[in-house]
């Protein structure tokens, strides 16, 4: 993977790059989620509108993740969830599975350390394992190496389901209280979501699909039950700072309810 520009501009300690491509986002308070998840979908059909092998479509969605990184250093977005590998996407022909883990393997040598350097914390969820003992150690390591990081969460969606991260959360707890370690009347939402791979995180406040596809995929099914969702029509090898800031806008636009009324205080009306 070639480094056309420096990882992150935001880190150069004299702030003399050019102006950061925030700029086209002006946040009033409260706009800017915290926690932004993207399923970052459309990598084929770039590579296809190209003539170029799918392959392609992934190395240039790769950069767009380190541009992605970015924009949320300069806009203050402290959590970054992306969907890079479902649980379903194993079931797409072999060759194409190991050009992904191929590329994912060649990310986790090339990136680990400048993410670090910025202050990215790096954590995996999914079922790792399934990518065998080197590819496991590789994540270990990134996650090691960035755990003291605080400017920035990254968590990347690896052999990810919604439905397997539901139903081991249930078996866990079904067996905690079968072993009387929990009794069943404890079970309740908080209970629960202690048992999911990214317990104590911010749910995701904003979830993007670029591609023009709307729907989830599988994604943080639990999470995501008052997520803003925001569709683009772009295709993720071409997304960038403006269409990141685009979907802040559009966020920003919402009003979030959570069941309540806003024209009402808490118990009236
Ligand atoms: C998203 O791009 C990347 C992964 C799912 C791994 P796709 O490979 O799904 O691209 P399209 O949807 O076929 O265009
Ligand atoms: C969702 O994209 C998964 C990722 C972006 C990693 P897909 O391309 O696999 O989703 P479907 O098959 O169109 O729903
Ligand atoms: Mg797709």
């Amino acid at each position: 993977m070639s480094h056309p520009t420096p990882l992150l501009r935001t880190a150069e300690p004299s702030g003399a790059g050019p102006a950061a491509p925030a700029a086209a986002f002006a946040p009033h308070d409260g706009a800017v989620p915290v926690h932004v998840a993207i399923i970052m979908d459309g990598n084929g059909r770039w590579a296809a509108a190209r003539g170029l092998p799918r392959i392609a479509g992934h190395r240039a969605g790769a950069e767009a993740v380190r541009r992605t990184i970015r924009a949320c250093l300069d806009t203050g977005v402290a959590w970054l969830t992306v969907y890079a590998f479902s649980s379903e996407n194993w079931r797409r022909p072999a060759t194409e599975i190991s050009d992904l883990t191929g590329l994912l393997r060649h990310y986790l040598r090339q990136e680990v350390a400048e993410l670090s350097r910025v202050g990215v914390r790096m954590r995996f969820i999914g079922d790792r394992a399934r990518f065998g003992a080197a590819m496991g150690s590789q994540i270990a390591l990134a996650e090691e190496r960035t755990a003291a990081n605080t400017r920035l969460n990254l968590n990347i969606a690896l052999s990810y389901g919604a439905r397997d991260e539901i139903v081991a959360a249930a078996r866990k707890l079904a067996q905690a209280a079968m072993e009387g370690r929990i009794s069943p009347e404890a079970i309740d939402e908080a209970a629960f979501a202690a048992q999911l791979t990214a317990a104590g995180q911010p749910d995701p406040d904003l979830i993007i699909r670029t591609s023009g596809e709307q729907r989830l995929s599988n994604f943080l099914l639990w999470q995501s039950a008052y997520a803003e969702l925001v569709f683009l029509d772009v295709l993720w090898p071409d997304f960038d700072a403006a269409h990141f800031c685009q979907a802040l806008g559009a966020f920003a636009g919402r009003e979030r309810r959570f069941g309540a009324r806003p024209d009402a205080g808490a118990g009236r009306g």
